[in-house]
């Protein structure tokens, strides 16, 4: 099943609009490369999103997957790849995307913004 990794690749991160590569625009960069060197799941991709309305609290990724809760995670920056990877890939192995509050890095915990219940299924 498909799980999705939105990174904002126009946030700023605190720098003014001149700033090139955006703050965003190198954490998508970054995780890109680090996906390309590690195992992630299979269907598990990664896509440029611009804006995720949470431009205060960027850099800003979110994780979705069909039937699954989505979560949009902020205050992000280059150190917070590879616990992005792996908490991707502990998110990638739910079939609900509800991962137990231990298990889940501390970027998670510390930087959820939001999270949206699955859609319900047609009646
Ligand atoms: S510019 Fe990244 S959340 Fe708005």
């Amino acid at each position: 099943m498909m799980v999705t990794m939105h990174v904002c690749v126009t946030c700023l991160a605190g720098k003014d609009r001149e700033t090139v590569p955006r703050a965003g625009r190198r954490l998508y960069d970054a995780l890109a490369e680090a996906q390309r060197r590690q195992d992630t799941p299979p269907g598990f991709r990664i896509v440029e999103a611009e804006c995720l309305s949470n431009c205060n609290r960027g850099c800003s990724v979110a994780l979705s997957g069909p039937g699954r809760w989505s979560y949009v995670y902020g205050d992000l920056n280059l150190a917070a790849v590879d616990d992005l990877l792996a908490g991707a890939s502990r998110y990638a192995t739910t079939e609900d995307g509800l991962v137990p509050w231990r298990e889940r890095p501390t970027i998670f915990r510390k930087g959820v913004i939001a999270r949206i219940p699955p859609s319900p299924k047609p009646v």
